[in-house]
């Protein structure tokens, strides 16, 4: 069985000595391992099931310098990286042909994701190991992704890696992901709770036009076990009176268009809040004796981007059942 720990030297040990550890970041756990060491990152793909052509992003420490592994940096992201590094954005590169890395890493492709992550626990390991570690998200892929050491040790009952207990993440869904392979425009791959405002201020955000092997491309990812079916105001009647009355359903609203004893959690108001209880709230739903998960859609504001993404991929719309 696996283990959670809190003594930081033993995950830097366990990194070193190429095993697989899960960690805190402030978005999500990672399931680690040291970037340059083959076996290593062959073990994170093994242990979360996960396809080899999904790659990885390599975590650094904010004062590393990236020219050691990327071809062209281009100078708006400069901006952006003193704005919001350490923190929860991703930067899709092109690799520097020689970089020492794992192949396993980019999946051979000839780009490279990096992000540098706020967690004190995460900053410490990296710079005790001095150099990057890969970190997807500690779940078996396509599942739900962990906000505190206790999902991690629940989703790898049989698994004997360290689990780092760094707390629940302040962030709560995975950081933005953005391609800089232009030199005068990026484009959203992943949203997150960086949106496309806040990056306008640093540069132009053109649509993605890329067909880049990213999870979120995928159709359904981030899945509970139980059904989950989302909705949106137009579809109230709908759920009232055919879903709520038939069936034993945990109901997610963002809103307070239903009474009180029907909804079993309204998200925060807020989108940073509300990002921070979504998967925990997912699998709440899904541990509990219900047979169906109903989740509202949360407001079609760009900042909600993020939320709306992850909840979309994690279940079906409760209409058109796709
Ligand atoms: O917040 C996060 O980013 C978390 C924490 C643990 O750091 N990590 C995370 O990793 O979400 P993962 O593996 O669950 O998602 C990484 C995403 C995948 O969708 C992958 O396809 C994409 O990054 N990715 C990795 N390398 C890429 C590349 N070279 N080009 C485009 N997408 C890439
Ligand atoms: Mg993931």
């Amino acid at each position: 069985m696996s283990r959670i720990v809190e003594d930081i030297n033993e995950i830097v040990n366990q990194l070193r000595i190429g095993n697989v550890v899960a960690l805190p970041t402030e978005t999500v756990y990672g399931l680690a391992a040291d970037a340059t060491n083959d076996d290593a990152v062959c073990k994170v793909f093994d242990v979360k099931q996960r396809p080899k052509n999904h790659p990885l992003i390599m975590h650094v420490s904010s004062d590393w310098d990236l020219t050691t592994w990327v071809e062209t940096i281009p100078k708006y992201t400069e901006a952006l990286i003193k704005k919001f590094w350490p923190g929860p954005l991703t930067f899709v590169f092109k690799l520097k042909k020689d970089a020492n890395i794992s192949k396993l890493v980019t999946g051979s492709q000839d780009t490279i994701a990096i992000r540098c992550p706020s967690h004190p626990m995460a900053l410490e390991i990296l710079n005790k190991l001095g150099r990057p570690f890969v970190a997807p998200s500690a779940n078996p892929f396509g599942r739900i992704s962990p906000t505190n050491a206790a999902h991690v040790l629940h989703d790898f009952p049989t698994d004997t890696f360290f689990i780092l207990d760094g707390g629940t993440c302040n962030v709560g869904i995975e950081s933005t992901i953005i391609s800089c392979l232009k030199n005068d425009s990026c484009s959203i791959l992943r949203p997150g709770v960086i949106g496309e405002i806040e990056l306008q201020e640093f540069c132009k955000v053109i649509k993605s036009e890329s067909k880049i092997r990213v999870s979120g491309n995928l159709k359904y990812h981030y899945q509970p076990q139980k059904p989950l079916f989302y909705f949106t105001n137009n579809d109230i009647e709908l759920v009232k009176n055919i879903f709520l009355k038939d069936n034993n359903i945990y109901l997610l609203t963002f809103s307070s268009i239903f009474d009180n004893n029907l909804t079993n959690y309204t998200f925060p108001s807020s989108v940073k809040s509300a990002a921070r209880e979504l998967y925990r709230q997912l699998r709440i739903a899904d541990n509990s004796n219900t047979d169906l998960i109903l989740i509202e859609l949360p407001p079609n504001h760009q900042e909600w981007n993020g939320l709306v993404e992850r909840i979309k991929k994690a279940g079906k719309n409760i209409r058109t059942n796709e």
